[in-house]
Parts: C-alpha cells; structure tokens; sequence
C-alpha cells in the first residue's frame, strides 16, 4: 500500500487532530514538527477537504541515511529510469527539504545536480529555486509542480533516515480566497472564520457524511464547508440577519459549485431553541463575546468571560436535552490570549456535569488546539463532544 507524507499546515495540532479524526490514530504517525507520515494512499484522500494539510506527498522510499548529499546523489541516479512515467514536454522540479542539514545555497546547487541528471536523460528542465528549505503553496501552484509534468520531492528527516516522496497535492489558496473574501455577506463584527477552519471544525465533527447542524451560523461559513464536504446544512442564529446573510451566502455558493446536500435555517436562541429537524452532528464556532484588539483589563475581559460562559453552559445544557449518548460536536469556544497565558471558558472544567466528554486526541494535546494568529486576543478552541 502507498503511504502519505503530509506537510502540516501552521498550526500542525489542528492538522494532526483533523487527519486522527478522519483516519484513526493508529494510521497516523508524527515525523517532525511540520510532518506527518499516514498508511493512507494519497489517491484515497480527498485533499481539498483537509483544512489543516498544506501538502500531500506520496512516499516514494526511505533512504537509511541522513546525508543531504547521499539523497541527492540517490535521486540523481533513480531518476532517469523514472522519466518514462512523465509525459513529453519541459519538467519542472522542485524541492522541500525537513530537517535535513542543508542550507538554502546547497539545496538550490544539489536542484542544480538533479537537474543535469535528467538533461543528460534526453530531457528538458527548469528548477523551481528554494529561498527558505521549502517552497510554499503558491510556488508549488504557480509553477505547476503538481500536474503531469512537475516533479516536487519531499525529503524529511525520520529518526536516523529520510523520508523520501513526491508531491501530489498543494492547497489551492486561490480558492479558499475565492470562498472566503467573493462571498456576497460578510461581517466583521460576528468575525471572520477562516474556511480552513470551518473545515477541520467540520471534519471533527462528522466522520459520515449527514446532517451538520451550526447553532450559530452567522454568515454561514461552517454550513458552506459542510455542504461542500457532501453533508447536509442546517443552520441556526440568534439574530434575523444572521439567516439572511447565511442564506445569501449559500445562494452563492449553489451557484458556484455542484452540491448535493440540503440547506435548512432557522432563527433560534441556542440557549433554549427547539430545533425543528433531525440532525447528526454540532459543527460551530459559538459567540465569542467582544472582540479585543489589544487586552482588556483583567476586571473587563473577567466580566466577558463570565457572559459568555453562561451562554455556553446553557447551549450545552439544552443540547444534551435534545441528543442521544454518542452524539458527537465540534465547537470553536473562545479562549483568551493574554500575557499571562490563554485563559479558558470555565465551562470546559465541567463539561462532564453538562452530560458530556471532552475528546482527546493521540497525537494533539487539547491545549495545542487554540487557533489563533499572533497579537489576536480573541482565540478559538476547539472542542470535541461526546454526549455520555
Ligand atoms: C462568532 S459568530 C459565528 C460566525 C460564523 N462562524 C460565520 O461563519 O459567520 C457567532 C454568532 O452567534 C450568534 N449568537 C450569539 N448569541 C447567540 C445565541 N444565544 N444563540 C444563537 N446564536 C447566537 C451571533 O449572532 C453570531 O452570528
């Protein structure tokens, strides 16, 4: 069976906690800090639904040695008899390199040696040049190193040898901008959840494709994710406007992609709302209170806190009523960054009172899974429930 190597997004928690949801721990098995190896075929792996994978790989081989210039000497040998597989035209080549002893200047001449290997097989190249030991995305996209003829290796330190394998599959950054900042209403004020997010909140959420409920859908970037994942959105928010935008925003999204799930919205206070329809799982970022941009006083943000950890007592409160044991939600909670560390809701102290239990993952501690961007005060947690 062919194995994957995926190269984690910047918080690597979120990816290894998506991935373990998805495929099981056993399956999953941390390289380095940024990479991961998964006894998944990357064919099987339907990519553009990974919120936290930047790159998928395919594991060509692993080298007993982690001598940059044995690797490279290794490639420059195996590839000619590799070139029959890629079609007629100009190569293009390129190259991450993890953990490995190698600067910038040596990857770029060793790109340099391969690239006189394939020549002196019959065959035209172009180097995509390294500036950091990796190329981001939008080289990897720009220069088409994914397609038929791009050839971009992955070489990773593991333990005392190398991970050697070829990139499959970049994100498609254009797309998440396209979802993200071409979506008809958007709202500043209710925050912007990033899609990627959406997507690991969805993929943490729901194993089987079914219905996705957001109790507080605002502009309704879970419900987008979770329709375009195949699953049913049924969505729900406090205020009217709310639904209006999520079901502008969902027109839209009709319009522009091919999906086969239902849309359902509804106006409802998530504190004490009777939802009106079945649903399998909870996949939200709930109401994260006043947005910061730099930190509160400790007497302010205290006061916040305690708000909205009431509304997130009794949204909980209410949905045990309305769920059976084994019900499963994914919640982005906010937690605070302050310069005393991150503060917590205190709701996720009693989570076993409310009738549930907090999930944890093998291979993310639940502390590592705030995401947040450097300066924000306002982070989101994510938290998986299993009703008991
Ligand atoms: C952080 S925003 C969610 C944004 C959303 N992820 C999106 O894609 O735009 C929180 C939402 O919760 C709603 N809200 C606040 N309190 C609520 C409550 N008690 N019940 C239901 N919705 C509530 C707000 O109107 C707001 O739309």
């Amino acid at each position: 069976m062919n194995q994957s190597v995926v190269i984690l997004g910047r918080q690597p928690a979120l990816g290894l906690a998506e991935l373990e949801s998805l495929y099981g721990a056993p399956a999953l098995h941390r390289v380095s800090a940024q990479v991961a190896l998964l006894d998944v075929d990357p064919v099987s792996i339907n990519f553009d639904r990974l919120g936290g994978t930047v790159k998928l790989a395919k594991l060509l081989t692993r080298l007993n040695n982690t001598s940059w210039q044995s690797v490279v000497r290794y490639i420059a040998k195996t590839i000619p008899d590799h070139l029959q597989y890629i079609p007629e035209g100009k190569i293009r080549l390129g190259f991450n390199v993890y953990g490995l002893d190698a600067s910038v200047a040596e990857i770029n001449r060793s790109a340099l040696e391969v690239k006189k290997a394939i020549k002196k097989a019959g065959r035209s190249v172009r180097v995509v040049p390294n500036t950091t030991p990796d190329l981001n995305s939008a080289q990897t996209l720009h220069n088409q190193l994914t397609g038929p003829t791009g050839l971009e290796f992955i070489v990773a330190k593991d333990g005392t040898g190398v991970l050697l394998a070829q990139v499959t599959n970049v994100q498609d950054i254009n797309a998440y901008a396209a979802r993200d900042q071409a979506r008809p209403k958007r709202d500043a004020r209710v925050g912007m959840l990033p899609p990627k997010l959406a997507q690991i909140i969805v993929n943490l959420a729901a194993t089987d494709t079914g219905t996705v409920l957001d109790p507080f859908c605002g502009t309704g970037v879970v419900l987008q994710e979770a329709l375009l994942d195949g699953h049913n959105a049924y969505g729900s928010d406090l205020e009217p406007r709310m639904i209006d935008y999520s079901r502008t925003n969902l027109d839209w999204l009709a319009k522009k992609y091919t999906l086969s799930g239902t849309v359902a919205l509804e106006e409802g206070d998530a504190t004490d709302h009777q939802w009106s329809k079945p649903f399998d799982v909870v996949a939200g970022e709930t109401y994260l209170g006043r947005p910061f941009s730099a930190e509160p006083t400790a007497e302010i943000l205290g006061q916040v806190r305690r708000d909205v950890d009431t509304i997130h007592r009794k949204f909980l409160k209410n949905l045990a009523r309305q769920t059976q044991p084994g019900f499963r939600a994914c919640l982005a909670v906010p937690a605070w960054i302050t310069k005393n560390g991150i503060l917590h809701l205190p709701t996720l102290d009693s989570l076993e009172d409310l009738g549930y239990t907090r999930m944890s993952f093998v291979h993310a501690g639940n502390t590592d899974l705030v995401y947040y961007r450097p300066g924000q005060v306002v982070g989101r947690e994510l938290v998986v429930l299993i009703r008991k």
